[in-house]
């Protein structure tokens, strides 16, 4: 029998009995268990088969419980939330001293967001707590942007995935730390840096190597295919190198002619950028199950979105 279900109060008695449940936003899936209940956040780090010290996000279902999990909101913090939630954009802040150090890898801070997902929402206003959810896939794998990519992963190891539909995003939200209150982005992601700077002026990029292995979504290769995969600006030079294999291809906007290759997927023909990130994770999935010997990704153009679908692409070939 399938774990997908659009059933909203069997999520919430699951939940609220300490169980797991695989959860909609409109970014990615995410594998959700109450932050205060030892037993469901152990659970979310056994089945993803996640390292302890990688900290999770919370989602709360508004600006008023903020308060309940961070201790003190910097300015810019207030702004970026006012401007963005519910949406894709998690701050990571001073926690609250009742905040478990199993959600926060023992760290004094805590990734906080609102996801814009009506079904999600409804479910944390029935909840009596946050809730605390990485993305539904195993440790380094595509993250899930529909309910049967969970059920894949998942099916023997989770009772339900509330289903939402395809999520909108595709990519994970954008993650923003506080450095003496000011703001600096630890993860890019569904929300562009330019709508970022639109409100809190010019921001820094920490690349990863300055943050540490806190975020294994900041790992060197992460969301990465079984096959093979790289990274190019020039995908007829890379189909004629790999002339004898089979290929598979990710296109931005433009199709390629070639008897070389075996499947190849156009991420958005009117060259649409917020529509290829939205694509971006069920192309790869899809190519991945084609018993391909390579995938070829064209590299986006390196502003808006294009630099959030670059980052992912370059950890998914790296
Ligand atoms: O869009 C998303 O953010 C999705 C959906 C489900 O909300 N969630 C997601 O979670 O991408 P996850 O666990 O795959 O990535 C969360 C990232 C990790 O890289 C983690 O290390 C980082 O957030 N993170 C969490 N708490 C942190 C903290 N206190 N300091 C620095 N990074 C933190
Ligand atoms: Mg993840």
């Amino acid at each position: 029998m399938s774990i997908i279900s659009t059933d909203i109060s069997k999520a919430v008695a699951l939940l609220t009995a300490e169980d797991i449940v695989a959860i909609p936003t409109e970014t990615v899936y995410g594998l959700a268990g109450n932050i205060y209940s030892e037993k469901a956040i152990k659970a979310i780090f056994e089945t993803k088969n996640r390292p302890f010290f990688n900290p999770l996000i919370v989602h709360i279902p508004s600006i008023n419980t903020l308060p309940n999990i961070v201790a003190y909101i910097p300015k810019k913090a207030q702004l970026l939330a006012e401007a963005f939630w519910p949406g894709p954009i998690t701050l990571v802040l001073k926690k609250k001293a009742n905040i478990p150090d199993l959600i926060t890898g023992g760290k004094d801070t805590v990734a906080v967001r609102i996801p814009n997902h009506t079904t999600t929402l409804e479910l944390l206003n029935q909840l009596e707590f946050p809730l605390a959810a990485p993305s539904a896939n195993p440790f380094s794998s595509i993250s899930p942007t529909t309910a049967q990519h969970v059920e894949t992963y998942f099916k023997d190891n989770i009772k339900m995935v509330l289903d939402g539909g395809a999520c909108t995003s595709g990519i994970e939200s954008t993650i923003i730390g506080f450095e003496n209150d000011e703001p600096i982005i630890y993860r890019l992601g569904s929300t562009a840096l330019e709508d970022i700077e639109a409100v809190v002026g010019r921001i820094e990029i920490k690349n990863k190597k300055e943050i540490s292995p806190d975020a294994p979504g900041m790992l060197e290769r992460h969301y990465a295919p079984k096959t093979k995969t790289i990274l190019t600006t020039n995908i007829k030079e890379a189909i004629e190198k790999y002339a004898n294999k089979r290929i598979g291809v990710l296109n931005f906007k433009s199709q390629i002619e070639s008897n070389s290759i075996k499947l190849q997927i156009v991420l958005s023909k009117k060259g649409d950028m917020a529509e290829a990130a939205s694509k971006l994770y069920e192309s790869l999935h899809q190519l991945d199950q084609h018993h391909l010997d390579v995938i070829i990704a064209e590299r986006f153009p390196d502003y808006g979105l294009g630099k959030s679908i670059n980052d992912r692409l370059q950890r998914a070939t790296a």
